[in-house]
């Protein structure tokens, strides 16, 4: 098994050493699963911008997809196959899990910018130190806060207008209608793992789909539950946020009770072995055809609360993709701000008062109010 250094003294990963990436900020973006689920979407909305290269282990699918837009090509690259993988690119943006970081590594190796939106906290804090180990060149954008950062860039735009961000409580309403992809289920089957929360300032760790409660989202009560997602790490480090929750529900009432009463028995505990994985995937992965993707995010700061309600209704992969476009943008600096030196999260914008109506471009409503129930201004497609 080779090692091969690299200038910092940081072995690269023994397995993958011969990734070659080279920076042609000419060339085209590489999209890493770029005709999945939420790849498709993100290569359908990135096209008219940039040629790009399009990756997973067909390049059958990836041609199939490519053919369609305006200037995309695709090839073969399966992140678990040792054959190394060589192009040059202007960016990289991972839409599919890395778990042995192999984009990151080759991407920060060759001062390409990087965008990520699969990681969960873990990983996430992972790369994080990766990266900073590897001293990277180019910027190094985590996005992978939910809906590939949609969250925390909305909860910048509200801290912003408050002026600060005590508390940021995010409830998510998942339509059992919407599509999601297989490479998303992984995240999904961690709930059987305790995670950090900061809360009135102090860090605890907490049990997946405890604190329940029933939030009103949009029009919809929702019961909703904890979930780990990064965010809850990144908003204390980024906005000082002293408060961080994120919490979850399915569309239908009696589908979140079933989730929380198997959470309540200890099965996602005791179910977590290969034998109990089907029985896990059924209670968090079925796929629909398509649904509307509904949150909300309420921001406190100096006694004052503001509420953003974000809808897409081209679902979840679809506002991931713009999550992920924005955060190209972001990296590549073509958002009208200088891209970030390093690593960086998406509530980290410079340009935090233009949010609401980069997403409302983009076909995302954003209704903000106050907690008065005053209209905080309203961003709609
Ligand atoms: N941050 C967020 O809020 C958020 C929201 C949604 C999704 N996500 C994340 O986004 C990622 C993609 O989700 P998705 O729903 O689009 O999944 P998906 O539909 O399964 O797409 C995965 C893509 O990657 C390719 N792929 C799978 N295994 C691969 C491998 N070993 N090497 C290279 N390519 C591979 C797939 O094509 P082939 O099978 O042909 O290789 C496909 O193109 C997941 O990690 C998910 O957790 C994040």
């Amino acid at each position: 098994m080779s090692t091969e250094p690299v200038s910092g003294g940081i072995p690269v990963h023994p397995t993958f050493p011969s990734d070659r990436l080279r920076h042609n900020p000419d060339g085209p973006v590489l999209l890493v699963g770029g005709y999945g689920t939420v790849g498709t979407e993100l290569a359908r909305l990135a096209s008219p911008s940039w040629p790009l290269l399009l990756t997973g282990r067909s390049e059958q699918r990836g041609g199939a997809l490519a053919a369609e837009l305006d200037d995309a090509t695709a090839r073969r690259w399966d992140l678990a196959d040792p054959e190394p993988f060589t192009a040059a690119v202007r960016a990289v943006v991972g839409v599919v899990n890395d778990p042995d970081d192999r984009v990151l590594r080759a991407a920060v190796r060759a001062g390409v910018p990087y965008v990520d939106v699969t990681r969960w906290t873990a990983r996430l804090q992972r790369a994080a130190t990766l990266a900073a180990l590897l001293r990277p060149t180019a910027p190094v954008l985590l996005s992978s806060a939910w809906m590939g950062g949609v969250t925390s860039l909305v909860a910048a735009a509200l801290a912003d207008r408050l002026g600060g961000a005590e508390r940021i409580e995010t409830a998510i309403r998942w339509d059992l209608a919407d599509r999601a992809g297989a490479d998303s289920v992984e995240f999904m089957d961690r709930l059987g793992l305790d995670y950090e929360v900061v809360q009135d300032g102090r860090r605890r760790s907490v049990v997946p789909l405890s604190r329940p409660r029933t939030v009103r989202i949009g029009d919809a009560p929702t019961l909703v539950a904890g979930i780990d997602t990064p965010e809850q790490f990144t908003l204390p480090l980024t906005l000082g946020t002293t408060t961080a929750a994120t919490r979850i529900g399915f569309s239908s009432r009696s589908s979140t009770t079933a989730l929380l009463a198997a959470r309540h028995a200890g099965f996602f505990r005791w179910g977590r072995g290969d034998r109990w994985e089907p029985a896990r995937r059924a209670l968090l992965y079925s796929p629909g055809e398509g649904g509307t993707a509904l949150l909300r995010t309420d921001v406190t700061s100096g006694g004052r609360t503001l509420t953003a309600t974000v809808e897409d209704r081209a679902g979840q992969a679809r506002l991931t993709a713009v999550g992920a476009l924005l955060a190209l943008r972001r990296a590549l600096g073509t958002d009208g701000a200088p891209p970030p030196a390093g690593v960086a999260f998406p509530e980290q914008t410079p340009r935090p008062g233009r949010v609401l109506e980069d997403l409302a471009a983009l076909g995302v409503t954003v209704t903000v109010t106050a907690a008065d129930g005053a209209r905080g201004g309203e961003a709609a497609a």
